[in-house]
């Protein structure tokens, strides 16, 4: 073998070093799997269009957290139980009323997900744990959005799905049939994702035997970052900044600019799917029926246009994040709250992973290649 080296140092014998882990496989797992070439995504077994048609989200977090479809019974019962955990403790409520208002919502989410563990029920397993992160999420994000604009906090109810309870106790209105059913599509389709970066995140501290909740504010570290899921909100913020330009905006030379200059286009490109995202497949027809319900086709349009250009120049498809930003906009959210939409949903699968990871756990530890100098001799401080 040739004799390669680093910073003078002999790397002939050190494995390759994968950038960003590429193409590692790390942990075999039961809840999904992702077909990069073809575009297949399958939660536990049942591909994603089946569930896109059928599921409501509460059946995809049964689905997920037992790796089979709930019956009714099951299902009346975990609705009830994530029913039951909504409130939020009041030292919670406390600090979301009285923290920054211009504070991100994602920091303000991860903070009081990460309180939330000194309120559990001293009894409470993991599998309770889980129902209740997943039930509270949502009333953080709206408790936050109403208390950073002057609103009062709306209670949530005691009935209803978490789609429609987060609409409600966002808007103070109970929301109609088609945007319950939107918001309620979204969250099936964001559910699980393989080994994406949050949830390597979730196993990684899961697998040093610490608690769900730990976990689970790591995990929403992770997603914010805008390489993840902070893309969607980065998304709607350059369709709005190309409104700003009025009748000079022209999504294709926005989109040639900025391949040009060798920046990214927020919403396009995968580390995994080398084809169009199977889940943008629906958010793309849902951002177009949207956009055109509610006046907003020049957005569907720009997007459209985005997408054919980014096709044409670079061979690079749009990702789950490009039209859920539009679809997101569209009902009404404000732009800096999608990624914790993506959070209400991603929960479900982080807490899978880490019932999974918890199941069947060693210690995740992987190496770094040392490319530094050794053998320095010492300077006392005042010779530096
Ligand atoms: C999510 O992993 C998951 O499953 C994540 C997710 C989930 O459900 O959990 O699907 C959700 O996080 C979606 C991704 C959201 N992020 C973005 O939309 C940000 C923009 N995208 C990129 O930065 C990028 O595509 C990543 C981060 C998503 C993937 O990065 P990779 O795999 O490290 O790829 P790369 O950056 O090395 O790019 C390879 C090539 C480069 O070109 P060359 O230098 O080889 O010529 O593709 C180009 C890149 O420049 N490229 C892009 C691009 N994405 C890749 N060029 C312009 N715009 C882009 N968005």
């Amino acid at each position: 073998m040739a004799e390669q080296k680093i910073n003078n140092i002999d790397v002939t014998d050190y494995p390759h070093i994968n950038r960003g882990l590429d193409g590692i496989v790390a942990f075999s797992t039961t809840k999904s799997s992702i077909d990069g070439k073809t575009g297949e995504l399958i939660f536990s077994g049942y591909h994603i269009d089946t569930l896109a048609e059928n599921a409501t989200f509460e059946e995809v977090c049964f689905l997920l957290w037992n790796d089979r479809l709930p019956n009714k019974t099951e299902l009346d019962e975990l609705n009830q139980k994530l029913r039951s955990k909504r409130n939020l403790p009041e030292p919670v409520l406390n600090y979301i009323k009285s923290t920054n208002k211009k504070a991100e919502p994602m920091a303000v989410l991860r903070t009081a997900v990460s309180m939330l563990a000194d309120f559990q029920d001293d009894d409470a397993d993991d599998t309770e744990s889980a129902i209740a992160i997943t039930a509270q999420i949502p009333s953080i994000i709206a408790a936050f959005d109403r208390a950073r604009n002057g609103k009062e906090i709306v209670a949530p109810l005691k009935d209803g799905s978490t789609a429609f309870n987060f609409l409600y106790m966002l808007n103070g209105e109970k929301p109609g049939q088609a945007a319950e059913r939107t918001m309620d599509l979204c969250l099936v389709l964001h559910a699980e994702h393989g080994m994406n970066a949050s949830t390597f995140s979730c196993r990684t501290v899961c697998a040093t035997e610490s608690d769900i909740f730990s976990a689970v504010t790591g995990a929403i570290g992770a997603l914010k970052g805008p390489l993840h899921g902070g893309a969607n909100t980065a998304v709607m913020n350059t369709l709005l900044n190309l409104k700003k330009q009025g009748d000079d905006a022209d999504p294709v030379a926005f989109t040639k600019g900025k391949l040009e200059r060798k920046e990214k286009m927020m919403g396009f490109g995968h580390r995994v799917y080398k084809v169009f995202d199977p889940r943008a497949v629906h958010l793309r027809k849902m951002s177009k029926e949207l956009s055109e319900e509610t006046g907003h086709e020049y957005l569907y349009e720009w997007s459209e246009a985005m997408v054919k250009t980014m096709k044409e120049e670079k061979n690079i498809d749009p990702n789950v994040d490009f039209f859920s930003a539009t679809v997101y906009y569209s009902i009404g959210i404000e732009p800096d709250l999608f990624t914790c939409i993506f959070t209400m949903s991603r929960v479900t699968g982080w807490t899978a992973h880490f019932f999974e990871q918890k199941a069947n756990n060693r210690l995740i530890r992987p190496r770094a290649l040392y490319v530094g100098d050794k053998n320095k001799e010492w300077v006392p401080v005042e010779k530096r």
